[in-house]
């Protein structure tokens, strides 16, 4: 009697076990990475303005016209947040210069960020997104917003979940993706393909340098390029890069000139968040210095109103702190000719608004709703 009772106990034990096991399996299968999804249809060249190198594309996401459609629509549609009240386009306004006006963004309720939004212009050629660096595409970007509890407050699940109800978004991304149901990957390559249209150059400045009409630009504007890029004036340029053919006034790099440090204090630890290293605390991404004019305030806080508060602070020589970067240095050297020049030029930057970069036609927004 006893030894049937055990036998039946193990084989009880063994199949709760097995299937335990297969439980498991299922889930590990579910937790591998989805496999990589290719817009179906004719890749579209996308070409860069006058002053701008020609547009990264990643070999897993070429562009093509219905994906890049529907990253536009997806960029200015709420249904990607909680509450259906915010998009990618509430905190980058188009006019705004695709940023927002507010020192820290509001996200969904109202709630506050902790940074300064970044401009979606030209974002196509950083090699890493965020004033941290901590998304390392405009791909994985989009994964940020969306669940970040002070911004869009979404899951991924939940967004397929409302756009797979959608039927006017099933048929778009049908058109986009082919046949099958919605997949967040598929928000993301799309608004990726979307923002890498987003490129803007052809400014007064770039008509100049690289278009060569003198007429473009003032007399003052050309010497404030003087100042601007100068080692022994502003030396602004060894961080906002100046290149022979093109410009994109970032480095691509980290760098501390000390915005936000409070009595030898970091409010925000910059980059040290994603490296753990203490020498890069209070470092940040240089940011493009394209369409300045447009994008204020400025800094990751959002600290500084204007440009001429900006020019005020390197002027000073930045905020002392140890790690502040050696290329930033007093300069009360420069004359009061010099600094409006150096504002004259930087007021130069404005490009050309990408063609078709607004909302869509409200029809294709609103078709199901
Ligand atoms: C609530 C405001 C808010 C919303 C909504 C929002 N963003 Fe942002 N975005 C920001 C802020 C703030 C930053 C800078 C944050 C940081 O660096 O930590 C940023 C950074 C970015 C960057 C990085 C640019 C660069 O130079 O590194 C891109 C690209 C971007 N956002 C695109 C999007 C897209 C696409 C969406 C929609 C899916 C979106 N944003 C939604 C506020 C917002
Ligand atoms: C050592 C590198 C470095 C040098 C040199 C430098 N910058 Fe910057 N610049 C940065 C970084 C990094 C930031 C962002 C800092 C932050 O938000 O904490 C920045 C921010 C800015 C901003 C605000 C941009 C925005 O979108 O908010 C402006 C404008 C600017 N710099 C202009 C200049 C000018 C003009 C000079 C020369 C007088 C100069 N920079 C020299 C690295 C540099």
């Amino acid at each position: 009697m006893f030894q049937r009772f055990a036998i039946l106990l193990c084989a009880v034990v063994l199949g709760c076990a097995a299937v335990f096991l297969f439980l498991r399996k299922e889930k590990t299968a579910k937790n591998v990475a989805p496999t990589i999804l290719f817009p179906v249809g004719p890749t579209v060249h996308i070409p860069a303005p006058l002053g701008l190198p020609p547009v990264p594309i990643p070999a897993d996401n070429p562009p093509t016209a219905p994906t890049i459609a529907l990253g536009r629509r997806l960029f200015y549609d709420t249904i990607l947040s909680a509450d259906n009240k915010v998009s990618c386009s509430t905190c980058h306004s188009p006019q705004h210069g695709f940023s927002d006006i507010r020192p820290v963004s509001l996200g969904i309720q109202q709630k506050a960020g902790t940074r300064n939004s970044l401009t979606a212009l030209n974002a196509a050629y950083f090699h890493q997104e965020f004033w941290d660096g901590r998304a390392a595409s405009l791909e994985a970007q989009v994964e940020g917003p969306v669940q970040n509890p002070v911004e869009m407050g979404e899951t991924f699940q939940g967004v397929e979940k409302k756009l797979n109800a959608d039927p006017s978004y099933r048929a778009q991304f049908a058109q986009a993706w082919g046949p099958g149901p919605i997949q967040f990957q598929m928000v993301g390559k799309s608004i990726a393909s979307f923002e890498r249209t987003l490129v803007s150059g052809n400014s007064p400045f770039d008509r100049w340098k690289y278009g060569h009409d003198e007429s473009a630009v003032s007399a003052a504007v050309k010497r404030g390029f003087v100042v601007f890029t100068a080692k022994e004036k502003g030396n602004c340029a060894s961080c906002h890069s100046v290149g022979a053919n093109d410009a994109l006034f970032t480095d691509n790099k980290f760098h501390n000139i000390g915005v936000g440090v409070d009595f030898g204090k970091f409010k925000d630890d910059g980059l040290f968040a994603v490296t753990h290293n203490p020498a890069d605390r209070g470092k940040f991404k240089t940011p493009s210095l394209r369409n300045i004019a447009l994008t204020a305030p400025y800094m990751h806080d959002g600290s500084m109103k204007t440009l001429k508060e900006v020019m005020d602070f390197y002027i000073g020589g930045g905020n002392s702190n140890p790690n502040l970067d050696s290329e930033v240095h007093k300069l009360d050297f420069l004359t009061r000719q010099e600094r409006s020049d150096l504002l004259d030029f930087m007021n130069a930057l404005t490009g050309e608004m990408p063609p078709n970069s607004g909302p869509p036609p409200v029809e294709s927004m609103t078709a199901s709703r």
